[in-house]
């Protein structure tokens, strides 16, 4: 299965973003903890160039929580700060506060040194649909907070939210899009419930989901839908669609029944907490990439030598063959073949011939 989706608004968005992005010091970017990679576009990191930096991974009680701990882990060597969110219950919302006020330490300090006091921060969240923005406005902001409205010249037609005197939030977050490098990243956001179900086939998504449980989770399917679990995806979504009876005409097996309902335990957490991608998962697909790149290029560098070596050879023959024809040219026009010469050598050649040799009957003609 292919997994596509490009929304149209997309360079307008971004556009948009880009201006944005002017007037805040610190970026809030949401990712769903369940796919910390996939759902993180890696254009917001040019973007936001300069910037402070924080990422949030929302719908932590989703997501497994060992997985959560390694990518925050992973996230921070990269230079992000990072906090765990549940936005739905309004779990480690309030901790954001004190996460903005750290990563905007070193630009507090620095107002400070220009004597401006008590700017508030400013800030801005970013990240894909669905994975919990306005959830997370919602609860950062609360009832208390005060829009602001626009503040001419500097920010025209934008809306601010105060949160406290510290910080203030712009309160439409930056929208930004899948990046569908490769097909799993696709695959992840088609799990979560992000594209449209009806451009999917449940039956491809289940199967891909039931192989990944048994693998990574084992034991996980076997709780939930009291199945013998193997490493084939085909043969659990048969022995769910068995167990359920899920059943057509006949008594054929329904899969595509039992894999819509399969994916909708998934999303809602009914099947356990899942993550489904790490980051040695990554590392080594980064690798890999890296490694095919290098390839790649060894490759068309070997290519380009052998292209310019033919080519230096082919210049040098032609080189060769110029200069041998200028050497006769000019020999033909200065007079350059001595015949007279040549046929006086002939003549004493044989006549040292005749002396040293056999006399010969052979008369040489004068
Ligand atoms: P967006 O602005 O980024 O597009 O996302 P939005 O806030 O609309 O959230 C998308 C869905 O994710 C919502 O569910 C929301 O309740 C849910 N959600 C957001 N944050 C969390 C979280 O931390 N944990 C959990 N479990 N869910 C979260 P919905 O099904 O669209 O609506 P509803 O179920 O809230 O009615």
């Amino acid at each position: 299965m292919v997994y596509q989706w490009y929304p149209g608004h997309m360079s307008k968005a971004k556009r948009q973003m880009q201006e944005d992005i002017k007037l805040i010091d610190v970026v809030i970017e949401l990712v769903d903890a369940r796919i910390p990679y996939s759902s993180k576009n890696p254009d917001i990191d040019k973007l936001a160039k300069n910037k402070s930096r924080i990422l949030l991974l929302n719908k932590a009680d989703m997501a497994d929580p060992d997985a959560t701990a390694e990518w925050k882990a992973y996230y921070e060597k990269k230079g992000y700060f990072v906090a765990l969110v549940n936005s739905k219950a309004g779990k480690g919302v309030r901790n954001v506060h004190d996460v903005i006020q750290e990563a905007c330490k070193e630009k507090i300090e620095r107002d400070k040194k220009k004597g401006i006091m008590n700017r508030p921060i400013r800030a801005m969240i970013v990240g894909i649909p669905n994975v919990g923005k306005s959830t997370f406005i919602n609860s950062f902001a609360g009832k208390a907070c005060a829009k602001t409205g626009n503040k001419p010249g500097v920010t025209k037609g934008k809306q601010w939210i105060k949160l406290n005197k510290n910080v203030e939030l712009l309160d439409t977050p930056g929208i930004l899009w899948p990046k569908f490098e490769d097909q799993q990243v696709g695959m992840h956001i088609a799990f979560i419930g992000s594209i449209n179900d009806n451009i999917l086939q449940p039956t491809e998504m289940a199967y891909e989901l039931c192989k990944f449980l048994q693998k990574n989770y084992s034991g996980m399917l076997h709780a939930k839908y009291d199945i013998e679990e193997s490493e084939d995806g085909l043969t659990a979504l048969e022995r769910i669609a068995k167990k359920r009876a899920c059943l057509l005409k006949g008594g054929v097996l329904d899969l595509e029944k039992a894999s819509i309902f399969i994916m909708d335990d998934f999303r809602n957490t009914r099947i356990g907490r899942i993550t489904l991608e790490r980051p040695s998962m990554i590392e080594q697909k980064e690798r890999e990439k890296k490694e095919k790149e290098v390839a790649i290029a060894k490759e068309n560098a070997e290519a380009r030598a052998k292209g310019l070596a033919e080519k230096a050879a082919r210049q040098a023959a032609k080189e060769e063959a110029l200069k041998a024809e200028k050497e006769a040219l000019r020999l033909k026009y200065s007079g350059g073949i001595d015949y007279e010469a040549l046929e006086r050598e002939a003549y004493e050649a044989y006549a040292e011939y005749q002396k040293e040799e056999k006399p010969s009957s052979y008369d040489f003609d004068e």
